[in-house]
């Protein structure tokens, strides 16, 4: 059992590379072999959206350390992958990594693999969008996901007082290096994803817009509960995902084709 922990800070032993070595240590104390790496110390360019990864049925075609990262994912049997809260949001080196393992989520070669998504603030109440961010990398690529994990430290090493987050990443860890393959954290509002991010539409219908599952509220008790409607499918599953990209994605080459002539024409006027 080989488990990957990633961090995205730039600050070295800063909070998210300490919480990311508490799942290894734990992954470690039950055996695993583990690497450890700085998402910093990889080149990883911004996704052009050539689509030649699917077009051209090939990885990804910019030439720097992703192809290296991404060595190191297929060779791992589980992933840890942390990023500090800034502005609300993962970094934006989590957004170039999840943009371009795009094919990844397509062939589904990390399918299957189990992940724990961590990140990192200086205040509670501060988290915005971040650990969905994390969480997409695994659920873009069909990974299981097994917790996900916020914890809480201003300065570089004040993690260490956020013993729930610190003890929670190491039992993580342990339990992914055990062979545990479903999620472990707390009931999200969401049964897919296990996540709250459940919006009212405009027709004041609920849905929870990582998994795009339409429900309604039902009372249960003295809460609201959000209940997917029945035969709901997350878009994260192996068959709702090969259909994007099959009926909506791989064709639009086609289509773009046949009116790029038309297109050129109309952008004419802004380059006169
Ligand atoms: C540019 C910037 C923006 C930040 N924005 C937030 C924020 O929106 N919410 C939050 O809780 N913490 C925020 N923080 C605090 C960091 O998330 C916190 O210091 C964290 O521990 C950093 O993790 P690291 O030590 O792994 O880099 C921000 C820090 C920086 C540098």
């Amino acid at each position: 059992m080989r488990i990957l922990g990633i961090s995205a800070s730039h600050r070295k032993w800063g909070n998210t590379d300490i919480l990311v070595h508490h799942a290894l240590r734990g992954a470690a104390h039950e055996g695993a072999e583990t690497q450890f790496v700085r998402l910093t110390d990889f080149t990883i360019n911004q996704c052009r959206g050539c689509l030649s990864c699917l077009f051209k049925d090939k990885d990804c075609v910019i030439d720097d350390q992703l192809h290296e990262l991404l060595g190191a994912l297929r060779e791992a049997d589980g992933v840890v992958l942390g990023s500090p809260i800034h502005i609300m949001c993962a970094t934006g080196t989590i957004q170039n990594l999840v943009s371009r393992l795009f094919r990844q989520g397509y062939t589904g070669e990390l399918a299957g693999k189990p992940g724990i998504a961590i990140v990192v603030g200086g205040k509670p109440g501060w988290e915005g969008l971040a650990i969905y961010q994390v969480m997409l990398f695994f659920l873009s690529l069909r990974m299981s996901l097994i917790d996900r994990i916020t914890g809480y430290g201003q300065g570089p090493g004040e993690v260490f007082d956020d013993t729930e987050a610190c003890e929670r990443a190491s039992a993580g860890g342990k339990a992914m290096a055990r062979g545990h393959i479903t999620f472990r954290g707390e009931t999200g509002i969401c049964p897919f994803c296990h996540g709250n991010l459940v919006l009212n539409r405009h027709n004041g219908q609920p849905w929870c817009m990582l998994c795009d599952i339409h429900g309604q509220w039902v009372k249960k008790g003295e809460t609201m509960q959000f209940e997917p409607l029945a035969d709901s499918q997350s878009r994260w599953e192996a068959k709702e995902i090969r259909e994007h990209f099959e009926n909506l994605i791989l064709p639009s080459g086609k289509s773009f084709r046949a009116k790029k002539e038309a297109i050129r024409d109309k952008l004419e006027i802004f380059r006169t």
